[in-house]
């Protein structure tokens, strides 16, 4: 409280004022933040594949682990095969289960025909071991160059090039979260995302562990994304270049973000889960490109929000809906005892037409004991008592028109090696997010809390500590950022991934 108080005064003394933004709202009137691609294929039938739930990453070595970037084949839509590009092969990768403070090394070979670069959304990382766009591994024998053209940011003294493989560093010195990983490269974020380049990493630690929240087959992640599909069963996706080795960039149509009309959890469409009438721990994570949800459960239920993008919440919080846009997450409890056996109950997308207001299902197969329970205090950590020492403001939006159009942070496009802020180790600082459109906006290494939208209270699904937020068209978001762990080179951006990969990021280096 006394940040907000800080912050107040800030804004006082900056003259800064949000009271033209009402009028704005005014013009809010689309909630989605993506044009819809058609699958060419008839859609499969919903509620009749079994979720799958991800292999769980098993080390090499204890702290050690390896995992190979490669094409794959997998049966999404029943009755086709769909080449995905995929860590091990698969989609979602497989879900590195660590706990807090034990540095885990991971190496990941590139056997893929581009560039990738690995980033840990979510943790704080070591600079070199954080995923930057133009750090990338290549396959053992292709050559690659940073393709020319209009791309003024191809200035190749900020790229580095590691062949075949390389270590990722993650020492995982904070609390337990549900984190993900997933593609990064530069330009082409978007289309390898799509493709299948996506998993969790879930770090434990002993406060969390001692919860009694429901645990093993109770305690599941749910990574939830769109996708469209060719008549083959192919994914379609509207790339200027499908080899996504020259020419960035989609179909001017698609300038706002790509959304699919098939919904995926853990990579299957439309799942069913047969769970006990009980209590169950729901890792929800939108890993979409563009598209937002706002999730509920019908005929009825509630989520009870325990956590957020960076983990426990002080105190559990209740919530009908819940809006999730790229990037986000919450954990969820979700009580299944209040239902009969052989009861359904779907989480739907009230923000979804057709098809897409489906989510997935859960089937009520059986009575069964529960010694789980929602403590009324989670996480104990104490909160900081940290005054902001700067305020910025980033604003989001799109410079330019059509095909010459890109998405612009303070009317620049991204330029790799020229930061937009310095911020000092162990400081926090107010960021302004303003915008435009939806703009997911994410931080990276630094996490921060929600103080205000449009000068008046965050929403109820900002509490707690958050790496991403939801930005809405002409709205004014403010942050309070604290950055700890690491000096470096850092970035924030939009995670909208087609808003990124159109040069809406920025550097950040942490002094
Ligand atoms: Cu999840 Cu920089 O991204
Ligand atoms: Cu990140
Ligand atoms: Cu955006």
């Amino acid at each position: 409280m006394i940040a907000r108080r800080g912050f107040l005064g800030l804004l006082g003394g900056a003259g800064l004022t949000v009271a033209g933004c009402g009028a704005l709202a005014g013009k809010v009137a689309r909630e989605v933040a993506g044009e819809s691609l058609t699958s060419a294929l008839p859609l499969p039938a919903r509620f009749a594949v079994p979720l799958p739930i991800p292999a769980t990453a098993v080390p090499v070595r204890p702290g050690r682990f390896e995992v190979v970037q490669r094409a794959a084949k997998a049966e999404i839509i029943p009755g086709t095969t769909t080449e995905i590009w995929g860590y091990d092969g698969t989609f979602p990768g497989p879900t590195f289960d660590l706990r807090a403070g034990g540095p885990a090394v991971i190496r990941v070979r590139n056997e893929l025909p581009v560039p990738t670069s690995t980033h840990l959304h979510g943790g704080v990382t070591p600079p070199e071991s954080d995923g930057y766009p133009t750090d990338v591994v290549i396959a053992r024998g292709r050559g690659f160059r940073p393709p020319p053209g209009d791309h003024s940011h191809h200035d190749l003294r900020q790229w580095t090039f590691h062949e075949a493989a390389r270590d990722y560093v993650y020492p995982l010195e904070q609390g337990a979260a549900t984190l993900w990983y997933h593609d990064h490269r530069m330009d082409f974020t978007a289309p390898q995302v799509w493709r299948g380049l996506a998993g969790f990493l879930v770090v434990r630690d002993d406060e969390d562990d001692a919860l009694p929240l429901p645990k093993g087959e109770r305690d599941i992640p749910l990574m939830i994304c769109d996708r469209a599909f060719e008549e083959d069963g192919s994914f379609r996706y509207p790339s200027l270049d499908p080899t996504l080795l020259l020419r960035p960039g989609v179909d001017d149509a698609f300038m706002e973000g790509v959304e699919g009309d098939v919904i995926l959890v853990n990579g299957a469409p439309w799942p069913f889960l047969e769970v006990d009438a009980a209590r169950y721990r729901l890792r929800l994570l939108n890993a979409s490109n563009a598209r937002r949800f706002r999730l509920r459960l019908t005929p009825g239920g509630r989520f009870v929000q325990i956590g957020s993008d960076q983990g426990l919440l002080p105190a559990p919080l209740t919530h009908e809906a819940i809006t999730i846009s790229p990037g986000e997450r919450f954990d969820v409890v979700v009580d299944f005892s209040g239902h009969r056996a052989g009861s359904e109950v779907t989480m739907v997308n009230t923000l979804g037409t057709g098809a897409a207001r489906d989510v997935m299902r859960f089937r009520v197969r059986r009575r069964a004991a529960d010694d789980s329970v929602i403590p009324k205090r989670l996480s104990r950590a104490a909160e900081p008592v940290t005054t902001a020492v700067a305020t910025r403001v980033f604003d989001f939006r799109r410079t330019g028109q059509g095909g010459g159009g890109s998405w612009t942070i303070n009317g620049r496009r991204f330029r790799p090696g020229r930061p937009l802020a310095t911020p000092r180790l162990n400081t926090s600082e107010v960021w302004r997010f303003t915008s435009d459109f939806h703009h997911p906006v994410h931080v990276h290494l630094a996490r921060f809390r929600v103080l205000a939208r449009n000068g008046g209270p965050p929403a109820a699904t900002d509490a707690g500590w958050k790496d991403t937020v939801d930005v809405r068209p002409y709205e004014v978001v403010d942050v309070l950022v604290r950055f700890e762990g690491y000096r470096g080179r850092y970035m924030l951006h939009c995670h909208n991934l087609e808003h990124e990969d159109m040069a809406m990021m920025a550097d950040f280096e942490v002094v």
